[in-house]
């Protein structure tokens, strides 16, 4: 291979940068020529590109969010807008690409790769580490301890105060930064996709929590049955009547901001791989990090929905911590 194309797409996550100076300067050592792709898919769509190299990479891996840009393509997700991206691929002579992304990234990286039979290797980039084949993606470790440092100056005024507070936390479906937050910052309580929770049982929760003498965390995921804190709150109302609960939402603070040494050290090895293993012809595969071991998974299997991802000893261990409190 001579010429290999990479994006960035879908949320940005703290540590794409890294992934970028890591598919550049793999590139680099192997006298490759990388060619970077402006804003996700729709940059290739639109054929906005430019041939990266190392000084153009300096300087990067401790910024959060991606160089690149990043956007939800609509046009790249009907045939037309992949037809165009695959011409313009062609006519730049790259030989294969490599995205980096979630799973609406790695999905529609596996779509062109069966339309157009093209090489494709992607790169778990997500805070929301909603992957199969991965421990972790790129983010995931920043967000949780934004998540957890926020909740930690929250917990201040709930305990100034004696108030019960609902954090919400982003993650899509998955409960995987509420459940690893909560755990991480003592949370009484946490409300996830996963699980199922009772209102009444949650009211009762609640009210028992108050008579407590200090203030309580509750960590509820957006994408949990009830729809989030605040549509949450207002489903107990006919429980709790009058009882205040205090509701915070974390929002995109969670996506941004300097990549954690981890995050970084992670985008590298993945960045490195997914370069090396294209050029030994490898595709159409998402590079994971498993049992602390650099490995590959079909893009099929990545993007699997395995109930299991979250981990059942992880949940355990939750319900073990928050059954006595008080
Ligand atoms: O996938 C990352 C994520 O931050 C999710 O946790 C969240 O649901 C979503 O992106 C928000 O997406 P958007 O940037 O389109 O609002």
């Amino acid at each position: 291979m001579k010429r290999i194309g990479f994006i960035t797409s879908g949320g940005d996550s703290p540590g794409m940068n890294a992934a970028i100076r890591a598919i550049v300067k793999t590139c680099c050592y192997h006298n490759v020529e990388a060619v970077g792709f402006y804003g996700g898919y729709q940059g290739l769509v639109e054929n906005r590109f430019k041939v990266f190299s190392y000084k153009d990479v300096n300087n990067i891996i401790q910024v959060g969010g991606t160089i690149l840009g990043s956007s939800r393509s609509d046009e790249f997700r009907v045939y037309k807008g992949r037809q165009k991206s695959y011409q313009n691929l062609i006519d730049l002579g790259i030989e294969g690409l490599i995205v980096v992304g979630g799973d609406g990234t790695l999905n529609g990286g596996l779509i062109f790769s069966k339309e157009f039979n093209f090489p494709i290797i992607g790169i778990p980039a997500t805070i929301d580490n909603d992957l199969s084949g991965t421990d972790y993606s790129i983010g995931f470790d920043t967000a949780i301890n934004t998540v957890v440092e926020s909740v930690d100056k929250i917990r201040d005024t709930a305990n100034s105060h004696h108030q019960i507070f609902f954090v919400e936390v982003m993650g899509r479906n998955s409960g995987f930064i509420a459940l690893h937050a909560a755990i991480a910052s003592g949370a009484e309580m946490v409300l996830i996709p996963e699980e199922s929770t009772d209102l009444c049982v949650l009211a009762k929760r609640l009210t028992d929590l108050n008579k407590g003498e200090r203030g309580s965390i509750f960590i509820v995921a957006e994408g949990e049955e009830y729809g989030g804190a605040n549509s949450l709150t207002k489903k107990l109302h006919p429980y709790l009547g009058d009882f205040e609960v205090k509701t915070s939402v974390l929002g995109y603070i969670q996506r941004g901001g300097r990549p954690s040494a981890f995050d970084r050290i992670l985008a590298t090895r993945l960045g490195v791989e997914a370069v090396e293993r294209m050029l030994n012809g490898e595709k159409q595969v998402m590079i994971g990090f498993v049992h602390n071991q650099i490995s590959s998974v079909l893009l099929e299997k990545a993007l699997l929905r395995n109930h299991n991802l979250l981990g059942e000893d992880l949940l355990i261990l939750d319900k073990l911590l928050t059954h006595c409190v008080n």
